[in-house]
């Protein structure tokens, strides 16, 4: 008898769990945002990335005995302070049509703090995989074809899991900035502003380094976060929207645990 009430307990908690996540999950009303094809892509980087992947693969049959060449991808790519870097990654297009359904979203889901992180560093986020899974597959294919080639090229290593991608909202009233800190669970990150211009302030701070402004619509900040220690800077009016990518390379972390003690 106790095992039957236990049973239904649980039932009734899977069961709200599942209502939960369905209210919590936004389909998405412009269907070009849900294509999964590089449409959105900047033309000018993603031929680059083409022209590169060849270089890459030659590199990578060669076991490490050879040496990868400047590639294509050092002529899009612009080095900021050392190891960091900036990229026009997507259409301005793309990130308006995203910023018209990020607008509509606000209607039917919020953005939330993660409260597993402390107070200081929670950003009001959507994360897309939970909340706008035809995003996230999108942007997962970005990660694939875009991004973890721009890597093999910069640092010549994978780095094509996301632990998470989210959209980020720093604004006077829900989070100003950020607190210092180390993105534990990425190695990479890439932060993409989506509406620069329409709001006041905004901009990333590297402790190491300094100040760097909001980039230009679409245009990726993409750096080790692992390592870097950084914050968001204040927001001072308007709402500031980010694409952010907590990126690692899950085969290396799964090989990693298997050599714990
Ligand atoms: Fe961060």
């Amino acid at each position: 008898m106790g095992d039957f009430i236990l049973n239904c307990m649980n039932i009734q908690i899977i069961i709200k769990k599942n209502m939960i996540n369905y209210k919590s999950m936004y389909k998405l009303k412009n269907y070009l945002l849900s294509m999964q094809s590089h449409w959105m892509i900047n033309q000018p980087t993603y031929q680059a990335v083409q022209d590169t992947l060849p270089l890459i693969a030659k590199y990578k049959a060669g076991n490490g005995q050879e040496d990868l060449p400047k590639t294509p991808v050092h002529k899009v790519v612009k080095k900021i302070y050392p190891e960091i870097y900036k990229v026009p990654l997507f259409r301005r297009h793309f990130c308006n049509l995203l910023v018209k359904e990020i607008e509509m979203m606000k209607k039917e889901i919020s953005f939330v703090g993660n409260e597993e992180e402390d107070e200081l560093r929670q950003i009001p986020e959507i994360v897309l995989k939970e909340q706008v899974p035809e995003l996230y597959r999108n942007m997962w294919f970005v990660v694939q074809s875009v991004l973890n080639p721009m890597f093999n090229a910069l640092w010549q290593r994978d780095c094509k899991d996301p632990t998470t991608i989210q959209i980020a909202n720093y604004n006077l009233v829900d989070k100003k900035q950020g607190a210092w800190h180390h993105d534990d669970s990425a190695e990479i990150s890439v932060v993409v502003p989506l509406n620069t211009g329409s709001y006041k302030g905004g901009g990333t701070a590297f402790h190491n380094y300094g100040e760097i402004g909001p980039l230009p619509t679409g245009h990726a900040l993409m750096f080790p976060s692992f390592i870097n220690l950084h914050k968001g800077l204040p927001v001072e009016s308007g709402d500031r929207y980010l694409l952010v990518f907590w990126l690692c390379d899950k085969e290396r972390t799964v090989d990693l645990y298997h050599t714990l003690p």
